[in-house]
């Protein structure tokens, strides 16, 4: 029988060693969990107790394909309230996560063929869903010399005109590194020039330490706003997030909306009302990753990884570990097995140098990040 060659696309591999762990706790050992990007809090307590209420009065049916209105005039009044930019609720579509959010961009932007730039290392699903679209995913290679952000030079090397879209996220997936506001307004200025559409992926916003976020909404209308509720909201398994849409593109997302998902999860969407009304503890898990943060800078020198991305925000290191191995893979699985410690290879991020870097997530409890940073030092003084 026939497959496809859609479903060929790569895995996720932070995926992959989320059940290693999995497998591991099941045959009753622990594991200190810093392979997956998701907060260890639950939703905040505002969201909680508005799903318990929804349950009780509401039907829960399909919601309109872009959401129901109260979440996105809340998410509007957000724009408002925190960034000082007015967006009509109109232009806000609600998505099952940011992950339903690429896929219906992706679809409405462009056709097979396409060419667009993404970073590298970055998140991998831009560069999976593009290829399963038939989509051309152009990798602009990112060091540390630009702080791993794309220069405009750098853009030109990646086909400049040629490409008809960009997409970046700041703060970035695996570094942390961000934009600053100059940087972002130089990017939009070149992708209006050379009419290539700009897709900013704002998930981990409100997640930054000492550096302040800029939305691509406050300087261009043509781009495209992908946000969620998973990170600061602290909501992965509720599969909620949003896009801001520029006009041309909010009929064709409605319409891919309609036919591929119907609507986003009703429950969800009712709980995420609240959560808008609940930064005292958000805010919190910030303080706690910002804990955290001080702590792996401090604690992994100490186990010789001391060469990493620089961490503006978000909740992820990316250490280069090439004085221990060039096979990530082969070095997160020995670390699993003999300390009890997830962590994410490099080369989920990026297919050419991602072998030699380690990313580690540090959005769990304090106590297991210091009792991580033990074990490593135990563990890499033997390797
Ligand atoms: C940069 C980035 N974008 C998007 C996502 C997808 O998140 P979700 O679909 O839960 O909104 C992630 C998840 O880790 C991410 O790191």
């Amino acid at each position: 029988m026939k497959i496809s060659q859609r479903g060929a696309i790569p895995p996720f591999i932070v995926m992959d060693v989320m059940k290693a762990a999995a497998d591991r706790e099941a045959s009753g050992e622990g594991v200190l969990h810093m392979e997956v990007g998701q907060p260890s809090t639950p939703a905040p307590s505002g969201v909680i107790n508005a799903a318990k209420q929804a349950l009780d009065g509401d039907l829960l049916g399909y919601t309109l394909a872009t959401g129901i209105l109260t979440l996105r005039e809340r998410i509007a009044r957000h724009y408002l309230e925190y960034y000082g930019v007015t967006v009509p609720a109109e232009r806000i579509c609600v998505t099952t996560g940011s992950s339903a959010a690429f896929l219906l961009t992706f679809l409405a932007a462009f056709d097979p063929g396409d060419k667009v730039a993404i970073l590298r290392p970055g998140y991998p699903c831009y560069r999976n869903i593009l290829g399963a679209l038939d989509i051309e995913a152009v990798e602009v290679p990112v060091g540390p010399d630009s702080r791993f952000q794309p220069t405009l030079e750098s853009l030109d090397a990646a086909g400049g005109g040629d490409l008809d879209g960009l997409l970046i996220a700041s703060p970035a997936n695996p570094t942390g590194s961000m934009l600053r506001e100059d940087e972002l307004r130089g990017i939009l200025d070149y992708c209006r020039n050379h009419q290539i559409r700009y897709i900013s992926d704002e998930i981990y916003h409100q997640i930054t330490y000492g550096e302040t976020t800029s939305t691509a909404v406050a300087h261009d209308a043509d781009a495209v706003v992908i946000n969620s509720f998973s990170k600061y909201y602290s909501m992965t398994g509720w599969r909620l997030g949003w896009m801001v849409l520029p006009e041309d593109m909010l009929r064709p997302v409605e319409r891919l909306a309609q036919n591929l998902f119907i609507s986003a999860p009703s429950l969800a969407q009712h709980a995420a009302v609240a959560a808008f009304d609940c930064s005292v503890e958000l805010d919190a898990n910030v303080a706690r990753y910002a804990r955290n943060r001080e702590l792996l800078l401090a604690e992994l020198p100490k186990a010789g990884l001391d060469k990493f991305a620089p961490a503006d925000g978000a909740f992820y290191i990316y250490a280069d570990v090439r004085t221990f191995t060039n096979d990530a893979q082969a070095f997160c699985r020995q670390m699993l097995e003999q300390t009890g410690v997830a962590a994410t290879p490099g080369n989920d991020f990026d297919p050419v140098d991602g072998a030699s870097h380690v990313r580690f997530s540090f959005a769990g409890s304090d106590e297991d990040m210091a009792e991580a940073c033990r074990r490593l030092q135990v563990w890499l003084a033997k390797v």
